[in-house]
């Protein structure tokens, strides 16, 4: 049945990826990730509370880089609207932020309550991830060479065309090895496996599929991005050591199981925006000029399928008249 637009919470979203990137990107190069990400998680809390929505914080900052934390289970927005489950990443990067590297980006997403996977404190995925061609044709069980014949299949290339995005990790060595041997092109990255998944479904990327083992919540904001981009993941849990295994049985986590788009987000109703800090692939990092800045972010909602780019323009002398956020650095 037809029906009158609704609002698109991804376009408010934005903002708070905009004030992430914007209040991040003065770190780029100093080597400090506590303060980049402490600056980062700082403005993104400020806007989010602005959003006229119900949101309880699913995926926050964890324990891994013992980084300030939009807490798993804080409440944000002002409470009243929608209720939503809320994945946040103020930084997929913090290591390329702090090095001046590139690939950082801001990212945030959101699905209806009780929708989004809860990977609790296990941090580690094993995952694949394709573009709307693809979808549909890869299984993370099967052998490498039989998704990347798939992926070719369905793209209409030859393995050999394919390029396969993987972190540079030893705990890679031997995927690399394998997609190698297939014959498929490799694309190493440092860092940042949301922006490597999403660049599987981002026209001209030249990017074909991310394969190996990321962060879970990354796993779970790409899958909310993927489902409104009409790509894929899946995602299988992945246990570092016997000690983690045995925790995450006890608590209730089955790591043989393959997680699907429906059981890392269970909705079509998903919002998704993220911001560039560092200059990437898929989006430019942040400009900062005398007076302002530029940014470059993407916002995507999974009902409509919408994608937008957004490139904006910040004016210091209009923000610091009434913003909490400080944006300006040191002068
Ligand atoms: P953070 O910047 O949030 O720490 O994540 C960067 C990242 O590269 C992710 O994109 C990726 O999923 C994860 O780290 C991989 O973890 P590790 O660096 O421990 O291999």
């Amino acid at each position: 049945m037809a029906s009158e637009p609704t609002r698109n919470l991804a376009l408010e979203l934005v903002r708070v990826t905009e004030a992430a990137a914007l209040a991040a990107g003065r770190f780029m190069g100093r080597g400090d990730k506590i303060a980049a990400d402490r600056a980062a998680v700082d403005a993104m809390r400020v806007v989010l509370n602005s959003i006229a929505m119900n949101a309880i914080i699913i995926i926050g900052e964890g324990e891994k880089d013992q980084a300030p934390m939009l807490y798993n289970g804080e409440r944000v927005g002002t409470g009243e609207g929608p209720a939503m489950d809320i994945a946040v990443d103020p930084i997929d990067g913090t290591r390329p932020l702090s090095n001046g590297t590139s690939n950082a980006i801001a990212t945030v997403a959101l699905a209806p309550r009780g929708t989004m996977f809860d990977p609790g404190p296990f941090l580690y995925m094993n995952k694949i991830a394709v573009g709307p061609q693809a979808r549909g044709t890869v299984d993370i069980e099967a052998p490498v060479e039989h998704n990347l014949r798939a992926i070719a299949q369905a793209s209409d290339k030859k393995v050999e065309d394919l390029t396969v995005v993987i972190l540079d990790r030893p705990r890679h060595t031997e995927l690399i090895a394998e997609v190698r041997r297939c014959g498929a092109r490799i694309r190493l990255i440092q860092d940042g496996d949301v922006a490597g998944a999403l660049m599987t479904s981002w026209p001209d990327s030249g990017i074909d599929v991310l394969m190996g083992i990321g962060g879970t919540p990354e796993g779970v904001l790409a899958a909310c991005a993927l489902r409104a981009m009409g790509g894929e993941i899946q995602g299988k849990l992945y246990a570092r050591n016997d000690d983690e295994l045995r925790r995450g049985v006890e608590m209730g986590y089955d790591f043989k199981k393959t997680l699907t788009m429906n059981d890392l987000v269970a909705s079509d109703d998903v919002f998704f925006a993220a911001t560039g800090i560092t200059d990437g692939e898929f989006l430019r990092g942040v400009k900062y000029y005398g007076s302002g800045a530029r940014t470059d972010s993407v916002v995507v909602r999974g009902m409509t399928g919408t994608v937008r780019q957004i490139i904006a323009t910040h004016r210091w002398d209009k923000l610091s008249r009434f913003s909490a956020i400080r944006y300006q650095g040191n002068t």
